[in-house]
């Protein structure tokens, strides 16, 4: 089965609102992204609205021809926002889906997995409003077995394990991928990989663990697009992901 790419924009937006003007589009980035082969569009929707806006989402849900992947904390304020905007799937008829990630005020970037052993009530009520609101539901967790077990919740049809340790400590810190995986596969729960993957540490991870079917990588993508363009920066990994 082909792999797929999520290229995550919110870096687009970050350089928009560096300036807090007009450009550059996160639109624009989802457009060429898809053109060059991105299965997925994913945007990080904070609490503190750093890069992309509320006006953003509503634009890229109509756009996305893919599917749009939103990341949000598990708020109230966020799940009624997904709802309204993603509720109504891609114009092909596709669900878009919701990626559940902590989050932590002041934080650089998503620190770690979710708990969901701590957590797991809050997390099952979430994903039952998003999944009847036709919103596929994925959970941003950590290589570490209890979570995978707990993630074993109704409508979460996928797990994205936690690449950020990976992408610090490099091989050492792959054993615990490959185990989390297989363990969500014997779960029948779909894996994503994402946090910190580069060209450089990407092929690695694809060759250890055939069990991830999607990539979800965002910030060396958009990096990379300054120098190469966003068009190569995604062809390459596209291809990279396929092994
Ligand atoms: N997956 C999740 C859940 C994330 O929070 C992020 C960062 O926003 C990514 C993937 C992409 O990480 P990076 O920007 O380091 O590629």
């Amino acid at each position: 089965m082909p792999r797929r790419l999520g290229v995550n924009i919110d870096h687009i937006a970050t350089l928009r609102q560096a300036r807090m003007v007009q450009y550059p589009d996160p639109i624009a980035a989802a457009v060429i992204a898809e053109l060059a082969g991105a299965d997925q569009i994913t945007v990080h929707l904070r609490t503190d609205r750093r890069h992309i806006q509320d006006a953003d989402l509503d634009r890229l849900a109509s756009t996305v021809q893919t599917q749009l992947n939103l990341e949000i904390a598990a708020t109230d304020e966020m799940v009624n926002i997904a709802i309204a905007a993603l509720g109504k799937g891609a114009s092909n008829g596709r669900p878009h889906r919701v990626t559940l990630v902590p989050e932590r005020e002041g934080e650089i970037t998503t620190e770690g997995g979710l708990d969901v052993v701590k957590h797991r009530e809050l997390i099952a009520a979430t994903t039952a409003q998003l999944v009847q609101a036709g919103i596929q539901v994925s959970l941003f967790i950590d290589p570490d077995i209890a979570q995978i077990e707990a993630s074993n919740i109704d409508g979460v049809d996928m797990i994205e394990i936690n690449t950020a340790r990976y992408a610090e400590q490099g091989p050492k810190a792959i054993d615990a991928i490959i185990e989390a995986a297989q363990t969500a596969m014997h779960l029948d729960i779909e894996v994503a990989a994402g946090h910190g993957l580069t060209h450089h540490n990407l092929p690695l991870l694809v060759e250890m663990v055939p069990e991830i079917t999607e990539y979800n990588i965002g910030h060396s993508i958009i990096s990379r697009a300054v120098f190469v363009g966003l068009d190569t920066a995604v062809r390459d990994l596209a291809a990279m992901i396929q092994g």
